[in-house]
């Protein structure tokens, strides 16, 4: 059976540099439940966290029970029976347009928590300006639904409609470093900054995106930009990774099935669908490391090129190379119909065979909340490691939850 296998102490190792982050830099660090909203993952970082960032009431609702703390909410349209549940529990409730901010403004300001000031409510701003480089991922892209823009934020304040607005939120990068987020800043500061300036802006949301976690990201710049915010606007400043408090904390495990030649390729068949079970990669697209288990020790020189996010007792592992970079190269694919259900291609130094074990890297974020059924193929455990080193199956899917997802 494949298995996602997450790293209770990884989770720790990215969620400390993200709390000391958060604290020098004077700003609240939020886990944006969108990349990873697994409860007994969730469990390890609420201790380091200032709350969290939920896309909608769901998510609202499993942050409120399993995070706690700061609860800040963004969707792109409130349905108006969820709004009014997210009144109860939020504090913070971000809106996408002038339009819908105008449609629920009585009913947000007259609940009993917005008079005490137990909820603020905000607008995200398109600050027009990107940095991104795939357009699927890119806020700033032409034509982008996401954020209100400079000039609609102008001519609301002229119309007098931003009454009872507290908070900006600009939300623009994706796996991106800081200095991005600084040009971004200044290019919102340049168009929107006397309103961030007014006594009524209490908040500043930053979004996420930031690769706070990789080695290369320069963590002091984005301390100085927090501060800088924080002590000329006078507003409290918020920042809710997802991908970032997961980085390099989880892998799946998946067995090959089968292997055979056809039309002069080498294809193995896992027991995962790729499209079902890490559909980043061939949506972002993106291109894991997969290293294949061996048991044994393995040959001098063999091991040691890289290791896997996570690594179980009595193993090792030989890193896959591109195609034809070594020996026995394979097209790794999934057992369903779809033609393009394929990893890729990838080599390795001893030829596959039925029953050996894939570990592809970097499988938490976006990836479990993402899967879905398709074809039937038996989806994943999920699987933690403690940092004693237990493995706890904290999730095992059966056929009923196949059955019963298709109504
Ligand atoms: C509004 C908002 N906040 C936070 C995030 C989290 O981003 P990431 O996981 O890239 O840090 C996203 C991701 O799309 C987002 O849209």
């Amino acid at each position: 059976m494949a298995e996602y296998v997450i790293s209770a102490e990884a989770l720790e190792r990215n969620a400390r540099v993200l709390r000391e982050t958060g604290q020098v830099g004077g700003a609240h660090m939020l886990v944006a439940l969108k990349a990873y909203a697994g409860t007994a993952g969730m469990c390890c970082l609420k201790e380091y966290a200032d709350g969290s960032c939920a896309s909608g009431l769901y998510e609202a609702k499993l942050a409120a029970q399993h995070l706690g703390g700061h609860l800040s909410v963004y969707s792109p349209a409130y349905r108006e029976e969820e709004l009014e549940q997210l009144l109860e529990i939020a504090h913070h409730i971000d809106f996408n347009s002038i339009s819908q901010w105008v449609r629920f403004a009585e009913v947000c300001l007259s609940h009993p928590r917005a008079q005490k000031g137990e909820v603020l409510f905000g607008l995200r701003v398109n600050p027009c300006y990107s940095t991104g480089h795939t357009p699927l991922y890119d806020p700033c892209a032409p034509r982008s639904r996401l954020g209100v823009t400079p000039e609609q934020l102008a001519q609301a304040a002229e119309h007098s409609l931003l009454r009872g607005i507290s908070g900006l939120h600009i939300h623009t990068l994706c796996e991106q470093g800081a200095q991005d987020l600084i040009d971004t800043f200044r290019a919102f500061e340049r168009t929107c900054g006397s309103l961030l300036a007014a006594p009524d802006i209490r908040y500043l949301n930053l979004g996420g995106g930031h690769w706070i976690t990789r080695p290369e990201y320069d963590r002091e710049a984005l301390v100085r930009l927090l501060r800088e915010v924080r002590e000329h606007y006078k507003v409290e400043v918020y920042l809710e990774p997802g991908e970032a408090w997961c980085l390099r904390t989880g892998v799946l495990r998946t067995r090959v099935l089968d292997v055979f030649e056809s039309l002069g390729y080498r294809h193995a068949i896992m027991d995962v669908s790729v499209s079902a079970h890490t559909p980043d990669v061939l949506e972002m697209p993106y291109r894991p490391d997969v290293f294949l288990v061996e048991r044994s020790p393995i040959k001098a020189g063999e091991d040691g090129e890289k290791e896997p996010s996570v690594r179980l007792p009595g193993e090792s592992y030989l890193l896959g190379g591109g195609a034809g970079e070594k020996e026995y190269t394979y097209r790794l694919g999934a057992p369903t119909c779809l033609a393009g259900d394929v990893l890729g291609d990838y080599s390795f130094s001893r030829p596959l065979e039925a029953g050996d074990v894939l570990v592809l890297d970097d499988m938490t974020h976006y990836t479990i909340v993402k899967t879905t059924h398709f074809n039937g193929v038996p989806h994943p455990d999920i699987v933690m490691l403690r940092s004693d080193g237990s493995l706890e199956c904290v999730r095992r899917f059966s056929y009923e939850d196949y059955a019963d997802r298709q109504g």
